[in-house]
């Protein structure tokens, strides 16, 4: 990988040294601990099929796409393994809004499931992984994933020296997505920067188009709309910095992309509030709106759908950087089904089982052997991005800040798009940064 990485792994860095100083003491749960017996992992990928038992897998993944996706994995993991039987557990809710929250509790309260969805990245810490979670070390070293994986992937991983997840794709988050069609009718090009933007937005809402559509039901997605923004007002380096306390939440450039924000709210959809990610994409589907700021996962969402006219660039002011994050599965100490669990993270990691999902799941596979003939345009247009891009954390999804600071952020951000209030809007940004720990 390209050494503009540097700057995602350097705040992660960062932020993990500063966390392993002040993690909380907690109770241990009631159930057991220990990893049930197993047997010992096939080496170089070799795996012979397990007997029985089940296969309990936790996740988000309920959209168009996603499920998908993760169907393709299990299809590769049944042929493998035909006497499992697969628990798809899944908590509906974008970014994993429901789901953590219930993975929380089923951690804590001694009933985890075997395996589960986790951004790479700081989210990490909200499991208290070496506690709740099974270091992935051996498994590591035996699939010879230290390989697999891009190195600053592996360093990004890494937490507190350990492996807590397996990585199964990566995603971009600044992507405006647009109908072709409705762009061409009204002679417009796909924005460039702000003022294009605007300027678009003015003609399609003269035509009684909604020029851009936007869903913030599930609470993240404003939040991740604005990281997008600032990734563009602030430029790479400024944006890291703020993950790391180099760059201040009360500079001016926060105000211009809180302003900016404000404004491209001004064109939105009137419903936002009311709609998932999803319900907003449909908007585009339909030829009601025009453009929508979303993850990556929306290409797969548009292939579930049938939907083809679809154009995509990257999010105004972002060219040249791309906003990423990384889906893992995590393997849970005390899970049931110890063997199977192994099995199914040996799927995940290898190359048949993130060629077969992310196609469909609308992400480029964190492995670097994946054959890109299996990928549509969008996807082939991604893998070049990560490529050469400045790499940046989302910090929506997981990668740029701990879990309890994104929260605050998101919810900062919900109230934002509504009350529009930029004073006080920057000022709570950065109380969350100064409580983090983080700003001073
Ligand atoms: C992200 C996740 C993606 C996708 C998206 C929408 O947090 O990493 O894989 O699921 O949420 O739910």
């Amino acid at each position: 990988m390209r050494k503009n990485v540097s700057l995602l792994v350097t705040v992660l860095v960062l932020l993990s040294v500063a966390l392993t100083a002040c993690a909380p003491a907690t109770t241990a749960p009631s159930g057991g601990q220990q990893p049930a017996a197993t047997t010992a992992p096939a080496q170089g990928g070799e795996t012979q099929p397990a007997a029985g038992g089940k296969l309990e897998m936790f996740s988000w993944w309920t959209a168009g796409g996603e499920a998908d996706g993760l169907n393709a994995m299990y299809e590769i993991y049944k042929k493998e393994h035909p006497g499992v039987e697969i628990v798809n557990a899944t908590v509906a809710g974008g970014a994993g809004t429901n789901a953590k929250a219930v993975l929380s509790t089923r951690l804590t309260g001694g009933d985890p499931p075997d395996s589960f969805q986790l951004h790479a990245g700081l989210e990490v810490e909200k499991y208290e992984p070496e506690k709740y979670l099974q270091a992935l070390n051996d498994l590591y070293a035996s699939e010879g994933w230290d390989k697999a994986f891009p190195a600053d992937l592996i360093t990004l991983l890494k937490y507190k020296d350990s492996f807590w997840g397996v990585p199964v794709n990566i995603h971009r988050s600044n992507v405006l997505w647009y109908n072709k069609q409705v762009l061409a009718d009204n002679n417009i090009e796909p924005p460039k920067t702000w003022d294009e933007f605007f300027a678009a937005a003015e003609t399609l809402k003269g035509k009684g188009i909604v020029p851009l559509v936007i869903g913030t039901k599930e609470g993240w997605e404003a939040g991740h709309t604005f990281e997008t923004v600032l990734a563009g007002v602030l430029g790479a380096d400024a944006y890291n910095g703020l993950w790391t306390g180099a760059t201040q939440w009360t500079d001016p450039k926060v105000t211009e992309a809180l302003e900016t924000l404000k404004k491209v709210m001004s064109y939105a959809n009137t419903d936002y509030s009311a709609l998932t990610w999803s319900d907003a994409a449909q908007y585009l589907v339909d030829g009601k709106g025009a453009m929508h700021i979303m993850g990556d996962w929306t290409d797969g969402w548009f292939t579930s759908k049938g939907y083809k006219d679809y154009g995509w660039a990257p999010v105004p002011g972002t060219q040249g950087t791309f906003v990423a994050l990384s889906d893992s599965f995590a393997a849970a100490k005390g899970a049931k089904n110890q063997e199977n669990l192994e099995n199914w993270l040996k799927v995940a990691g290898s190359k048949a089982g993130q060629e077969a999902f992310n196609p469909k799941k609308g992400s480029i596979c964190a492995r670097t052997d994946c054959d890109p003939a299996l990928f549509n345009e969008y996807l082939k247009s991604a893998m070049q991005d990560w490529s050469k891009d400045a790499i940046v954390p989302s910090v929506a999804h997981g990668a740029a800040a701990i879990e309890k600071w994104a929260t605050v952020y998101k919810d900062i951000l919900t109230t934002f798009a509504t009350n529009g209030d930029v004073a006080a809007a920057q000022t709570s940004l950065q109380q969350a940064c100064v409580d983090a720990g983080v700003c001073k």
